[in-house]
């Protein structure tokens, strides 16, 4: 029984137009490479965590054939929730559970166990600019209403992590591994609430996504920081083979 985990995967089957083919080579056909790969790496008993950003389209009814896509995958499947996916009101979690129920799992400022693990997970969200650069591409500036923004919606999720994890720990939880779908820092941050709250649990590891196109890889933190495993999942990262979580 394992634990696995990738992010992004932006189906596109009845959005044609948002087809991601043209982000490079590494996205030609990475929903045949993804299969491929999931088929010999995950098996029945194994779990598959998919990172938000599964699918381009807007509503439910836009998205029946990446559900399908997805559910066809193997092992058991648990989705966080992403930026682009429209499909997931954050207040009608249940109803996607109740609708998916013995297919897929929708875990959003919540926890889900496996084994003695709490799998704690939300959105997340950091500030991404605009930036203003010197002309040797170094960040000077920033745009300050932007980050006042962002700055809210980062509570608002921070929020929401805080209360899975003490929904967690209330059940008796005491090893986490805490999912978002956005890096934990920011390209001006070393550290954010987010890792503290991560120290503060005292996780096993951090995963997220979300950092797509090859100029976004070192975004955030990656390996060890403060004794917890930090791993970038996006899938071109991962060139469409799931991360080994837990063996
Ligand atoms: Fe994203």
């Amino acid at each position: 029984m394992s634990l696995y985990a990738i992010g992004d995967l932006h189906l596109s089957y009845q959005v044609p137009n948002k087809k991601m083919d043209k982000f490079g080579k590494v996205w030609h056909d990475h929903e045949e490479k993804f299969v491929e790969n999931c088929r010999k790496m995950v098996s029945d008993e194994d779990t598959l965590v998919l990172v938000g950003d599964h699918t381009w389209g807007r509503k439910m009814s836009e998205c029946e054939e990446d559900f399908k896509y997805i559910m066809s995958l193997p092992g058991k499947k648990i989705l966080t929730r992403g930026n682009h996916d429209m499909f997931w009101d954050s207040h009608k979690t249940d109803k996607l559970n109740e609708q998916f129920a013995g297919k897929l799992q929708f875990l959003q400022g919540n926890f889900i166990p496996y084994g003695d693990y709490a799998l704690v997970a939300t959105k997340g969200y950091t500030f991404e600019g605009p930036f203003y650069l010197d002309s040797r591409g170094r960040i000077i500036d920033w745009d300050e209403k932007e980050a006042a923004k962002a700055e809210k919606l980062v509570e608002r999720e921070y929020k929401r992590l805080v209360e899975a994890f003490e929904k967690a720990a209330e059940a008796g939880y005491k090893k986490y591994i805490m999912f978002l779908h956005y890096p934990p820092t920011n390209v001006l941050q070393k550290e954010s609430c987010f890792t503290r709250l991560a120290d503060q649990y005292k996780v096993d590891q951090v995963i997220y996504a979300h950092c797509h196109g090859e100029a976004r890889y070192d975004d955030s933190i990656k390996g060890d920081f403060h004794g917890i495993k930090y791993s970038l999942v996006s899938g071109d990262y991962l060139k469409w083979k799931p991360q080994l979580i837990i063996q």
